[in-house]
């Protein structure tokens, strides 16, 4: 079976962060997890990782099943491969936690390689700072990094990404020579590639066709290069599919997010995590999205959505704010200054104003008039409120929950309700109006008077 073992033991001192570095984030998701998606993404089912320094925090994001190896002193990659030995079978493909722009394609091509060891390069303009391949009569004999490099062969534009295939018995005949004896006294896991060949393994190289795909990030400025080039990967890929968005250069969209062709996403807009949008929507300007379905022919304008289950033919904003556990079904508008929490809001229902609907179950085809609040925290614990189809909720309504307001109801304007509606009744929760005839013109000559 094919394996994938990640690197991340280092610890990512260049970021200058108290963050694990691989903990840091392109797109609202960790570096780390990039990786372990686009392993998944090849078909490797088989996932190893090496954690250092703060590993109990990068756990937290790993998926269950992805086998955990600590390295307690960061010896070099070659120690870091030694700590999962355990893990080390059959064919194993070497990535880095640090490098999330490998595609799976790249991983399938490593991980079908013939060799007992195969190499990824890249040729690149500027080499600093990765190990050279060194090659004689156009086959590899070497790696050499670059604090060993003499000055010809820091010419040397063809670089290791650091990622490999191994079979897993010539990974672990090189292991258990590999010495420490260089500049910077570390295992080189590097130094393979000579062990291998003078024991007569077969080592060979992969080229990327596209060196971007082996960036790691290093540093804060390095980590936003590769979110740039994340971003503009996963627009480049939507629009080529049929979605229109009108001004890449404001969007930002997550790898996890799927828009189907038809979908129109105005600027100034961010959508993450899982979320799915659907055909003839339009989502934008200046909206927020995160693991929210959005149905077809939607809309959501200005708004901030999270956990929200939108349904086909809704309108969302301007200015909403829809929390989790909000479900939408068909056609209903939530308009400006509305914000919706944990509420199931069946078709056709109405609240374009001011509200606040929490922990809510609203019926059919009820309107919800401007300044509805559902009072649903007494303190201590968060009460539900109930509204049946047809209801009418007049303006600036308080809703104390637990409380039902049963079908057909109507709710005089300015009400504070504490008591169950039944159906079909006017229920007015407020003082009498007092008219005092002429008061004002008395109060006039009163004053006068004095
Ligand atoms: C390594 C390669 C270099 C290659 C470069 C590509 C070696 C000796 N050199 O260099 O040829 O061009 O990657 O980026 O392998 N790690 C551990 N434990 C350790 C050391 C590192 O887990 O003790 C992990 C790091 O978290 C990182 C990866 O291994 O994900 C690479 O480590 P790094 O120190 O960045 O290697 P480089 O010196 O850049
Ligand atoms: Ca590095």
């Amino acid at each position: 079976m094919k394996r994938v073992l990640i690197l991340a033991g280092g610890l990512g001192k260049r970021m200058r962060s108290p963050k694990p570095k691989v903990l840091h984030e392109i797109l609202e998701k960790p570096l780390i997890s990039w990786v372990i998606d686009a392993a998944s993404a090849a078909g490797i089912t088989k996932i190893g990782v090496v954690l250092g320094h703060n590993s109990e925090e990068v756990q937290n994001v790993l998926p269950t099943g992805v086998e955990v190896y600590i390295q307690s002193k960061q010896l070099g990659t070659a120690d870091a491969v030694k700590c999962a030995r355990n893990f080390l079978d059959g064919k194993v493909v070497v990535l880095y936690g640090d490098a999330p722009l490998i595609k799976p394609e790249t991983i399938k091509r490593l991980a079908s390689s013939e060799a007992d060891m195969s190499i990824l390069t890249a040729k690149v303009s500027d080499p600093t700072g990765y190990g050279r391949i060194v090659r004689e009569n156009g086959r590899i004999s070497k790696i050499v990094e670059q604090a060993d490099a003499n000055e010809e062969t820091l010419k040397i534009n063809e670089i290791n990404s650091g990622m490999y295939a191994f079979k897993s018995e010539a990974l672990k005949f090189a292991l258990d020579k590999i010495k420490s004896s260089n500049k910077k006294g570390e295992y080189y896991l590097t130094d393979a590639v000579e062990i291998l060949l003078n024991n007569d393994y077969k080592v060979d190289t992969i080229e990327v066709e596209d060196s971007q795909e082996i960036l790691g990030a290093n540093t804060q400025r390095e980590l936003a290069n590769l979110a740039k080039i994340a971003r503009e990967r996963i627009l480049d890929d939507l629009m080529e599919k049929g979605v229109t968005i009108e001004d890449p250069t404001s969007t930002f969209i997550g790898p996890d997010v799927n828009v189907e062709a038809g979908v129109i996403v105005k600027p100034f807009t961010f959508i993450y995590g899982k979320t799915t949008i659907e055909s003839e929507s339009v989502i934008g300007p200046q909206t927020t999205l995160r693991d929210t379905f959005v149905g077809r022919n939607s809309y959501v304008v200005r708004s901030e959505c999270e956990g929200a289950d939108i349904s086909n033919g809704c309108g969302v904003g301007p200015f909403s704010r829809l929390r989790p556990g909000t479900r939408l079904e068909k056609n209903v508008k939530i308009g400006n200054f509305v914000e919706v929490k944990n509420s199931h809001i069946f078709e056709g229902v109405k609240a374009q104003h001011l509200t606040y609907l929490g922990d809510a179950t609203v019926e059919e085809n009820t309107n919800i008039g401007a300044g509805t609040i559902t009072c649903n925290y007494d303190g201590i614990r968060k009460n539900k409120t109930f509204i049946g189809k047809n209801a009418f909720i007049g303006s600036n309504t308080a809703l104390v929950a637990p409380v039902e307001i049963g079908e057909g109801a109507l709710i005089g304007a300015g009400s504070v309700i504490t008591e169950n509606v039944p159906s079909f009744a006017l229920a007015l929760g407020r003082a009498r109006q007092v008219n005092k005839e002429k008061w004002v013109l008395k109060k006039m000559e009163e004053n006068h008077e004095k």
